[in-house]
């Protein structure tokens, strides 16, 4: 029997929130703890593969001794390490939950409380995956698609506009999937419009799962 086997490979993991500064004491962030990306990048470091980690502020620690972790705030901090390691990677897998926009100033000193209303001006921030389809070689890419209505539709289009080779589809719509759960429910939809709904797993079966596919491509 053949050996599932990551060996050699070198593979890139976000995960996590980023969180968006907009004084020295506030950020704009969202509910991503990591789970997802952290479970991913020790499925992969088990079949041997060499994994670097880029996560967002959170409070888990891969279990796997061998996953070089990165930590960063924002996604523009995200987006540089990303691009520092990409050329050097076969496989990025995209599970962060990056910030679309940011506070386009950021205060230097605490903003005070003052008027009745309070506008804050957000500017957008750089697609990190997209950026990544842009330029890509060889490397297999997947991302993740969060979404709450349309999903399929959705998550296909993001497949096209972020040039990916599979991704990975959550709905809000379904009990036990998205963020902070132990579980989650997935549909892997690949360049090809090929459809693959999951049954409900633990966050850790479906890391196995996703890394079973990267295992299954260079198998072919
Ligand atoms: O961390 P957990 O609590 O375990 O929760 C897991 C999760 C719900 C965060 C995870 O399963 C998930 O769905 N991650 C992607 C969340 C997301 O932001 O999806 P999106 O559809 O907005 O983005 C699509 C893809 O583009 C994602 O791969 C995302 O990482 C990437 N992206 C998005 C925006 C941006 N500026 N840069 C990016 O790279």
């Amino acid at each position: 029997e053949k050996q599932l086997t990551l060996r050699g490979k070198k593979v890139l993991i976000t995960a996590g929130p980023t969180y968006e500064p907009l004084d020295p004491v506030r950020f704009i962030g969202n509910h991503s703890t990591g789970k997802m990306g952290f479970d991913i990048a020790d499925a992969a470091a088990n079949l041997g593969a060499e994994v670097i980690l880029v996560s967002g502020p959170s409070h888990l620690n891969p279990k796997h001794s061998q996953v070089k972790v990165i930590r960063v705030f924002s996604a523009s901090e995200m987006y540089d390490i990303c691009h520092s390691c990409f050329q050097d990677v076969d496989t990025v897998i995209a599970a962060a939950a990056v910030a679309d926009y940011r506070p386009k100033v950021v205060a230097t000193q605490k903003i005070k409380k003052n008027d009745e209303t309070f506008i804050i001006e957000l500017e957008k921030n750089p697609d990190i995956l997209a950026s990544l389809g842009e330029i890509k070689k060889s490397q297999y890419l997947i991302g993740f698609a969060l979404e709450t209505e349309n999903e399929i539709e959705h998550a296909k289009a993001k497949i096209v506009k972020k040039n990916l080779d599979l991704i990975v589809l959550n709905s809000l719509n379904d009990e036990g999937a998205g963020f902070g759960k132990p579980t989650n429910k997935v549909t892997f939809i690949d360049k090809d419009f090929n459809i693959f709904p999951q049954e409900l797993k633990s966050k850790e079966e479906v890391a196995k799962d996703i890394v079973s596919k990267i295992v299954q491509h260079y198998e072919k």
